[in-house]
């Protein structure tokens, strides 16, 4: 497939007005997307699990114009209330979906969205946003044009997700999304995420995801300055082959149930994606002394319990702690006892494993 097979041709359908919700979830990378092509084709591949609790909810009311107009026309309602200060960024992402939907000019919508997960959590919203939105809008594409089947529906999906926010593509199903081509998976794709096509393992069901609020302020780089520091960095033709060459070693490891190599590969591309904005220029350190007590706490109890615990991080100071269903209350109990301290206002959200984006 190439972009050109998400440029659709005239619509058999006419519809004047209606409207489409839809819920879509966060995604937690396990080998992490940092540094990226143009049109967000990203550098590397990469893999998530689709998460369940924090998700946006986003409906679009939308209202036949009477002639097409110069510019997009939509308002936005952020939990209710007008939010003007995110009306560029979708202004922005309709410039850029615009070719492959042509119909956003002759329409006004009306976007309203809410986060399951508070605003200022340090939490990104923009994956579970993006794919909110991106479905809505294909919601709208198939009613004017009514045979486009689900398989082409949710590739579109994840493909307009992309252009909003790059891991927003990994939202639009679960509950292991694998984007960005790799010589292993026939099936993936720069342009898409796509469900993980191979054998996982049934310990890999119902993983947990408790995501623990370090630092819950505005995020010191934002991810597109990130991205934009892997070019000219010094490691990064490494880097781009390491992530290659774990989702190859991952590919045994979920078939096999192999945890232990699992907790190694996800807790080093966790390190690696840290790693690459310490050494990049300028350069910046994301961890907060609490993210390295967590980190020495959770080596120490993997140590001591014999549990199979482990973390990983975004670009940021908060910590997902990771681990399976079989060993939940023991892992609850020392996250409660040991970890939650560590939390800006004690702060934290149980998340989990989840099969993707739901319309309501
Ligand atoms: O989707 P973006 O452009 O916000 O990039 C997200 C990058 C990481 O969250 C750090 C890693 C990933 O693969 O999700």
């Amino acid at each position: 497939m190439t972009h050109k097979n998400f440029i659709p041709s005239v619509y058999s359908n006419e519809i004047t007005a209606g409207k489409v919700t839809y819920k879509s979830p966060s995604n937690i990378a396990l080998v992490k997307y940092w540094g990226k092509k143009d049109n967000q084709i990203p550098a590397n591949p990469s893999i998530s699990f689709t998460l369940d609790a924090c998700a946006t909810t986003t409906s679009i009311s939308y209202n036949k114009l009477a002639s097409k107009s110069s510019d997009f026309s939509f308002d936005l309602l952020f939990e209710g209330k007008p939010k003007e200060e995110f009306k560029p960024k979708i202004k922005i992402f309709f410039g850029r979906i615009e070719s492959y939907l042509p119909f956003l000019k002759e329409y006004h919508f009306k976007i309203e969205t809410s986060n399951s997960f508070p605003h200022s959590s340090g939490i990104a919203s923009s994956a579970s946003g993006m794919s909110a939105l991106a479905l809505c809008l294909m919601s709208i594409e198939k009613k004017l044009n009514p045979e486009i089947n689900q398989d082409f529906f949710n590739k579109k999906a994840s493909f307009l997700a992309r252009l909003g926010s790059g891991s927003a593509c990994r939202s639009i199903e679960g509950d292991l999304i694998q984007w960005g081509a790799h010589s292993d998976i026939a099936e993936s794709s720069d342009l898409y995420g796509v469900k993980y096509p191979y054998k996982v393992h049934a310990v890999f069901k119902n993983y947990h995801d408790t995501i623990l609020l370090v630092d819950k302020g505005q995020k010191q780089v934002s991810s597109t300055v990130g991205h934009d520091l892997m070019h000219n960095h010094p490691f990064a033709k490494n880097r781009f082959a390491q992530a290659h060459e774990n989702l190859t070693k991952l590919q045994a490891v979920f078939s096999e149930g192999d945890l232990k190599s699992f907790i190694e590969i996800v807790e080093s591309e966790a390190l690696t994606l840290h790693a690459m904005m310490m050494t990049s220029l300028p350069y910046f350190v994301l961890m907060k002394p609490n993210t390295l007590e967590i980190i020495n706490k959770i080596w120490a109890f993997r140590e001591s319990s014999n549990t199979n615990v482990c973390f990983t991080l975004d670009a940021g100071a908060n910590v997902h702690v990771l681990y399976p269903e079989s060993e939940k209350e023991e892992v609850f109990q020392f996250i409660k006892n040991e970890l939650v301290a560590y939390c800006e206002n004690g702060q934290y959200i149980c998340d989990r494993i989840g099969f993707g984006a739901k319309k309501l």
